[in-house]
C-alpha cells in the first residue's frame, strides 16, 4: 500500500503502533467492519423487497434477548464438550468478534476444586487456555503451596470466555450473557468447592463486589461452598496482600481436608 509517508515517518508510525500494543499485521489497510455489516444488512433488506428499490413494508426482525438465548443454549447441553460447542456458536457477545480464541477451561474436569477467574488476557487469548500468563503462573505457585495443581486436582475457568479489548472490565450486560453458561459449567463440572478470584467473578457469582471485604469468608454460589480470594494479578501489583492470600489458601486446604 502506498501511504505517502517518507521512510522516517513510516517508521515512526510503526513504532508508535508497536508502543500501543500492536504485535501482528493482519491486513495492509484498515477494515471498517461496522460499515461492512451495515452494507450487508442494507443489501439483505433490498433483497427482501425484491431488489426493485420500491419501498415495501419493512419486516421488523424479532428482538433477541441475549440472556434468554444464553439460558436456553446452556440448558440444552449435557456435557462439558457440548457446553464448549454451545459457547463457540453463541453469536450475541461482541467480545467474541475481537478475540482470537474461545478460552473455555483448563485442568481436570470433575476435580474437587474449581477456580473461577475473570476474563482472558493476551496470553490466554493467544493460547485458548485460562491463566497461562504471569498471573496464571503465580496462581500455579499458590496452588502448589497447598499441594494442588491443574494437571491433577484443579479445574479452571473464567466468567468471560473471550478477551475484552485492552483488557477492560467486562460490561454488566456481557457478564449477564455469560452467567447462564458459567452456571451450567459449574453444574457439569461438579466441584466440591469454588474458588472465586477477583471482583468480576464475585460480581458474577455472588452478586457483589468488594474483594477486600469478601476474601477469606466462605459464601455459597450455585449451591457450592465458595471462597473469594484476591486475584493473582492483584497480588503481582500488591505483594503485601500475599499474606492474606496465604491465609485463604490454608482455609481452602482445611476445607478440602475436612
Ligand atoms: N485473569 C483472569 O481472570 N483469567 C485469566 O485467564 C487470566 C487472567
Amino acid at each position: 500500500m502506498h501511504t505517502g509517508l517518507d521512510w522516517y515517518a513510516a517508521r515512526a508510525a510503526l513504532e508508535w503502533q508497536m508502543e500501543m500494543g500492536v504485535f501482528e499485521v493482519i491486513s495492509e489497510g484498515p477494515v471498517d467492519r461496522f460499515a461492512i455489516e451495515v452494507e450487508a444488512k442494507a443489501a439483505r433488506e433490498q433483497k427482501k423487497r425484491g431488489g426493485t428499490g420500491v419501498a415495501a413494508p419493512i419486516v421488523q426482525e424479532p428482538e433477541v434477548d441475549p440472556v434468554a438465548e444464553a439460558a436456553a443454549a446452556a440448558k440444552a447441553v449435557g456435557t462439558l464438550d457440548s457446553l464448549k460447542a454451545a459457547l463457540a456458536s453463541f453469536e450475541h457477545c461482541e467480545l467474541k468478534r475481537g478475540a482470537r480464541n474461545l478460552v473455555f477451561s483448563d485442568g481436570v474436569p470433575g476435580a474437587r476444586v474449581m477456580i473461577v477467574g475473570e476474563a482472558p488476557g493476551r496470553d490466554e487469548d493467544l493460547q485458548g487456555k485460562p491463566f497461562v500468563g504471569k498471573a496464571g503462573q503465580l496462581l500455579d505457585r499458590m496452588l502448589a503451596a497447598i499441594g494442588l495443581n491443574r494437571a491433577e486436582s484443579v479445574y479452571i475457568t473464567n466468567v468471560m470466555p473471550w478477551r475484552p479489548p485492552q483488557n477492560r472490565d467486562p460490561k454488566p450486560e456481557e457478564i449477564a450473557m455469560m452467567k447462564p453458561f458459567l452456571e451450567r459449567h459449574i453444574a457439569l463440572a461438579e466441584p466440591d468447592v469454588l474458588v472465586i478470584v477477583g471482583n468480576i467473578s464475585c460480581q458474577a457469582l455472588l452478586g457483589k463486589r468488594g474483594i477486600t471485604r469478601l476474601r477469606g469468608q466462605w459464601a455459597e454460589a450455585c449451591g457450592k461452598p465458595a471462597l473469594p480470594m484476591f486475584h493473582p494479578a492483584y497480588l503481582l501489583r500488591n505483594p503485601a496482600a500475599k499474606r492474606e492470600a496465604w491465609a485463604d489458601l490454608l482455609e481452602l486446604k482445611a476445607k478440602l481436608g475436612a
